[in-house]
């Protein structure tokens, strides 16, 4: 059941969360399973990771690790970025972002936008823009590692954060198992930072053992599932960073689908154009797992999965060609 919110709200950050849950019955028409898809980019930053920032600074302000007027640094992809910068504006802390050259254009842009202040960090040998590798997040890793020292600042740290788990056991997975009734029986989805993944399969899981989660991984890098990697660099910005994320527990995953960069990217734009949901890579590539899955599911089973973020974010790629 949708909560009721006050008519107006305090602030920007009481519109995080209670995001839409949509069916995807024209992508998945014919199919045995069905797929109900959960529309983050209707968080005010336009992202799923709203949830964790506005978590991870509040349980700082809670454990006296933040205090009014304080600085904080993190790492990002982009999207955590922003979302920290939107906790940051409305709160009145300093934030600085840390992120690579790798990451579009649209989120630095955004960012600077919300009054974060962006390092931006070149990338590794041999990458390629928009391609961002497990050597370039190592190399980000340690420029906000060397921030956070200089500035004695707080490190949101969504790689370590168990807030990040948290936020999405107590608000995405609760969200999906009461916009289902219950009725969920499969949870799919890409790993970042795992947050999500772990979050929300607890959460399932907790109310329904028998909840199944898979992991979605890059095809040529499926780490998780023990797999050879190829190749570490994609396309599915934000996640799939060829390496276990140390929030990772692999009780909670019941599979793994490699999904490849045209597989996300040519279910991104039919998800665009046949359900007029515009959304970015990892959507792309959670849909085509979760296609994967419909096909091969008993008849009925209800398989739910996340829009990470808006197709706006990933204008200047070749997402969505002009
Ligand atoms: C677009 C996008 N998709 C997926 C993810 C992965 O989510 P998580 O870090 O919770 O595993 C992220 C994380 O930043 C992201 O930005």
């Amino acid at each position: 059941m949708k909560r009721q919110r006050p008519a107006i709200l305090p602030s920007i950050l009481d519109a995080i969360g209670q995001t839409p849950l949509v069916a995807l019955d024209r992508l998945a028409a014919g199919l045995p399973g069905r797929i109900a898809l959960k529309i983050e980019y209707f968080n005010p930053g336009f992202s799923i990771k709203d949830r964790i920032a506005l978590k991870i600074v509040e349980d700082a302000e809670r454990a006296g690790k933040l205090r009014p007027g304080g600085t904080v640094v993190e790492l990002t992809s982009g999207n955590t970025g922003t979302g920290l910068a939107i906790v940051c504006a409305v709160k009145g802390y300093r934030l600085i972002a840390v992120m690579s050259e790798g990451n579009s254009v649209e989120r630095r842009r955004m960012l600077r936008a919300l009054g974060a202040e962006v390092e931006l960090v070149p990338q590794a040998d041999g990458a390629h823009p928009g391609q961002v590798s497990k050597e370039d997040l190592e190399l980000v890793e340690r420029r906000a590692a060397e921030v956070t020292e200089r500035l004695g600042a707080f490190r949101a740290d969504q790689f370590h954060n168990v807030s990040n788990v948290e936020a999405h056991e107590l608000t995405t997975g609760v969200e999906i198992w009461e916009q289902t009734d219950g009725k969920v029986g499969v949870f799919v989805g890409t790993v970042g930072t795992a947050g999500t993944f772990m979050g929300v399969a607890r959460a399932l899981k907790k109310r329904n053992p028998a909840v199944r989660a898979f992991a979605v991984e890059p095809a040529r890098a499926p780490i998780l599932a023990g797999g050879p990697v190829v190749d570490t660099r994609h396309k599915i910005q934000g996640a799939g960073y060829a390496l276990i994320p140390p929030l990772w527990d692999p009780t909670l995953c019941d599979g793994y689908v490699g999904i490849s960069d045209e597989e996300a990217i040519e279910v991104a734009r039919r998800l665009a154009r046949e359900e007029g949901i515009f959304a970015g890579f990892s959507t792309g590539a959670n849909v085509a797992a979760a296609l994967k899955i419909g096909r091969e599911s008993e008849p009925g089973t209800l398989i739910v999965t996340t829009a990470n973020d808006s197709g706006l974010k990933y204008l200047s790629t070749d997402l969505f060609p002009e």
